[in-house]
């Protein structure tokens, strides 16, 4: 799949399109079946507003406008509307999606922001994460698409991109989530805790804390139950 980097001025510039790695639910490419279901609900009608973790995670964390130079990574940023959100707090920014759809409306949606974005169009398993670069790592609804396998792989290199200081915000779907069931297409997994702790619990000198939250959907129709995980580099 093919990566690019882009400034806000418009400037991109391609990069070696990267190998697709095997799995098994993939096409006869060797890509995952997702991968298309994903690419279909980020050209539909995706959310155009930050998320309301973000917003707070960013507020409680940071001082806006952040000094200039400061950098963030968007993990799976879809649609872009908190690539869009951190770049308004000043951040310079990297958002990677594998969905190209993903990454056409990041660079709609950032068009003409002062500041840095770069774009790679890649799947997580690919990202090469610049190592204690980062002062902010967001990850919002990526490690219940891609499973714990994969996860567990990648939050150890997640919390290498962070500087010291610095600090993340994963959400993931919790075990009981109504999204896990409805949309079987996306493959997401609901998370028990047990199973978050064993993915970021042993993090040698970071600080993190476990948090959730429940959000009932029409008298309790739906139920969305968030893992946020924060975590503090020392
Ligand atoms: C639930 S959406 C979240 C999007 C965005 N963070 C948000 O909160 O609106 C999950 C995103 O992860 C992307 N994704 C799924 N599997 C991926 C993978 N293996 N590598 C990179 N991105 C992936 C999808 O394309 C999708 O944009």
């Amino acid at each position: 799949m093919a990566a690019q980097t882009r400034s806000a001025s418009g400037r991109t510039t391609a990069q070696q399109p990267s190998a697709s790695l095997g799995s098994p639910s993939t096409d006869d490419q060797g890509v995952p079946v997702t991968a298309a279901a994903w690419d279909q609900w980020n050209a539909g009608a995706p959310p155009r507003f930050p998320h309301e973790h973000v917003v707070r995670f960013v507020r409680e964390g940071f001082s806006t406008p952040v000094a200039p130079g400061t950098r963030a990574l968007d993990l799976g940023c879809g649609t872009g509307a908190d690539t869009r959100y951190l770049m308004e707090c000043g951040f310079d920014v990297t958002a990677v999606d594998r969905s190209p759809a993903a990454i056409a409306s990041t660079q709609e949606l950032t068009a003409g922001l002062p500041g840095t974005l770069d774009v790679q169009t890649t799947p997580l398993a690919e990202f090469a994460f610049p190592s204690r670069a980062m002062s902010c790592v967001i990850c919002v609804g990526l490690l219940d698409a891609v499973g714990r396998d994969e996860a567990r792989r990648a939050v150890p290199r997640l919390v290498d991109s962070l500087r010291p200081g610095g600090r993340a915000l994963l959400v993931l779907a919790a075990e009981g989530d109504s999204r896990v069931n409805a949309s079987p297409e996306l493959g997401l997994h609901g998370y028990t805790r047990r199973e978050v702790e064993a993915l970021v619990i042993l993090e040698y000198g970071t600080g993190v804390w476990i948090d959730s939250c429940t959000t009932t959907i029409q008298s309790d129709a739906r139920r969305q139950i968030d893992w946020l995980v924060t975590l503090v580099k020392r």
